[in-house]
């Protein structure tokens, strides 16, 4: 449950689409797959960033379940992308105390892959650092209706309470911060669940061009909003006062 707050504050949670990979390639004539090489780049230095900034949760949004219906070639090389990125990164995370999941539908993908991401988990599940949400092969609905399925086959009740705690994302609370780069303003079905009162936040930099200064800007918008959840400025007003 998130608390209402008029935050001058830091998202606790923040999530990211990273759009505008294919985009960043094609202005610079170079193949969709330079673009992705450079996001996993800016990926890396966001998760810094944020991490120097005190963000307690990070989740990515890297492939949905509907990037299938792209090229084959530009799917299979994404796949090899994440693999090389597991070898070569999560040492550096393992250092920096990070805690790695990955969230989405595993069966799609190859053992091997399977076996790493794994592996990637159990090596950082001890660091007390930030959380790291990997979404790979996910989707907001399939998130829903997995919930709703592991919870009727054990004959649980299916509340409010009962469907977030079997999401994907239930060991971290909602985002508080949406933001989507590339200048798209949709969802794209991402954490159509844990988004109902998250703020958004959407900029035309495209992903490989999201740098520090982009994310202290993201972090200012956020400041300046005023997290109502239902409730009126003035209700807001007089716990503030009071509290
Ligand atoms: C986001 O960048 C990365 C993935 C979806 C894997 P895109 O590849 O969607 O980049 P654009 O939107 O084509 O520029
Ligand atoms: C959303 O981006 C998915 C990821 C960033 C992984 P897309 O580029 O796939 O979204 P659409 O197709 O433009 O909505
Ligand atoms: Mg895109």
């Amino acid at each position: 449950m998130a608390n209402a707050s008029t935050s001058h504050e830091l998202p606790r949670h923040i999530a990211i689409v990273m759009d505008g990979n294919g985009r960043w390639a094609r202005r610079r004539l170079l193949p969709r797959i330079a673009g992705h090489r450079q996001g996993v780049d800016a990926l890396r230095r966001c998760i810094r960033a944020c991490a120097e900034r005190g963000v307690q949760v990070l989740t990515v949004f890297a492939f949905s379940s509907e990037n299938w219906s792209r090229p084959q070639d530009e799917v299979s090389g994404l796949m090899e992308l994440l693999g090389k990125a597991l070898t070569r990164e999560v040492p550096q995370l393992q250092r920096a105390g990070i805690r790695l999941h990955f969230v989405g539908e595993r069966q799609a993908l190859s053992e091997g892959m399977r076996h790493a991401l794994a592996q990637a988990e159990a090596d950082t599940t001890g660091n007390a650092g930030m959380v790291l949400n990997v979404c790979f092969n996910y989707g907001g609905r399939w998130d829903i209706v997995q919930a709703a399925a592991r919870l009727a086959e054990r004959g649980a009740p299916i509340t409010e309470a009962t469907l977030a705690g079997a999401m994907a994302l239930a060991h971290v609370p909602d985002p508080d911060l949406l933001i989507r780069t590339g200048g798209e303003q949709r969802i794209s079905n991402f954490l159509l669940w844990q988004c109902a009162y998250s703020e958004l936040y959407f900029t035309d930099a495209l992903w490989p061009d999201f740098d520090a200064a982009a994310l202290d800007a993201a972090l200012a918008a956020y400041a300046g909003r005023e997290r109502r959840f239902g409730r009126t400025s003035e209700q807001l007003a007089q716990a503030g006062a009071a509290g």
